[in-house]
């Protein structure tokens, strides 16, 4: 009767991986439980998540080294497997809520979310990538843009580019304070997405600082944003507290990958519960004032709520 907080099945998010083949079900080593999906596997798994109450998923694209080049322009083949997959969750589950990522890194052979000459991002030239990949998002049927580079300027610019195209209603979900953090390793690892040469300290955030993340936040509404995202979560539980008190749009936080590993790590060796130090956390999360959480866990804690 007095609790304050609660943690629902739409409330979450589930990211999940899609890789090129047929029958392909992977499970990706630094992330117990969490798997990479050829598409109809994929179907499988997204399913699930409807069916205890999750609203949306966040689909990530593990592409071979041999398909990615300096300028990522694989992003935008029309025989690219990640559009189709899109398509094909579109078709087959029309009421689940497609978050697809736009950024460079999945793609690029220099592992960067921007084009890199002579070890410096070129901001600008990045945002014309940006714009054709989203783009090319957006024709095969996602519902909510979700731009995860933090290039400068890429909201409005993605905006008007889906404007233009007659893309209204496509939504832009912007990681507008993402940290240079070190609980992307797994995810990298997922991926094999990790930078080539140097690190992402020039483009996503220092972890020192808390009013830069309310200026970024600041920045992505002015330009078009239609939700916010603080990403990792755990560590960064003022921020979020801080962006939900300025923030006219829901305010997403991304549970991410080594906040994930490290809880079920600690208890594949025994020295917590899992499942109740995973539930605790993200709850946390939500405490902190986050509206929507993007979690590995997705599943587990929305079946915990049914129970
Ligand atoms: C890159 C991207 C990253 C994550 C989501 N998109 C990693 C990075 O910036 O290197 C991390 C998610 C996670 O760790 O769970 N565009």
């Amino acid at each position: 009767m007095v609790r304050e907080t609660h943690l629902r099945p739409e409330d979450m998010v589930l990211p999940l991986f899609v890789t090129e083949g047929v029958g392909v079900k992977e499970e990706i080593s630094s992330m117990p439980g969490c798997f990479r999906y050829s598409i109809e596997n994929l179907l499988i798994k997204a399913e699930e998540a409807l069916e205890v109450g999750i609203r949306g998923i966040a689909l990530f694209p593990k592409i071979k080294e041999e398909k990615k080049d300096s300028l990522a322009s694989y992003s935008w083949d029309e025989e690219n497997f990640y559009l189709k997959a899109i398509t094909e969750l579109k078709e087959k589950l029309p009421k689940l809520i497609l978050f697809t990522d736009v950024a460079m890194d999945p793609y690029s052979s220099d592992g960067h979310d921007g084009i890199v000459k002579e070890g410096v991002i070129l901001n600008d030239e990045t945002l014309e990538v940006l714009g054709k990949m989203a783009l090319a998002q957006a024709k095969a049927g996602a519902d909510f843009i979700s731009p995860s580079d933090m290039m400068d300027g890429r909201v409005g610019y993605l905006r008007s580019i889906l404007d233009e195209n007659n893309f209204k209603d496509v939504g832009i979900m912007a990681y507008s304070a993402k940290y240079a953090s070190s609980f992307y390793g797994p995810f990298r690892d997922a991926l094999e997405s990790a930078p080539k040469a140097g690190d992402k300290k020039t483009y996503q955030m220092d972890p020192a600082n808390r009013v830069e993340a309310v200026r970024e936040v600041r920045l992505d509404l002015e330009e078009g944003a239609d939700m916010v995202m603080i990403k990792p979560a755990l560590s960064y539980l003022d921020i979020i507290s801080d962006v939900k008190k300025e923030s006219t749009v829901p305010v997403c936080a991304y549970f991410v990958s080594g906040e994930y590993a490290m809880i079920m790590a600690a208890g594949e060796k025994g020295w917590l519960n899992a499942e109740e130090a995973l539930y605790e956390a993200t709850l946390s999360v939500k405490r902190a004032g986050a509206d929507v959480i993007f979690t590995y866990g997705a599943i587990e804690l929305a079946k915990r709520n049914l129970s």
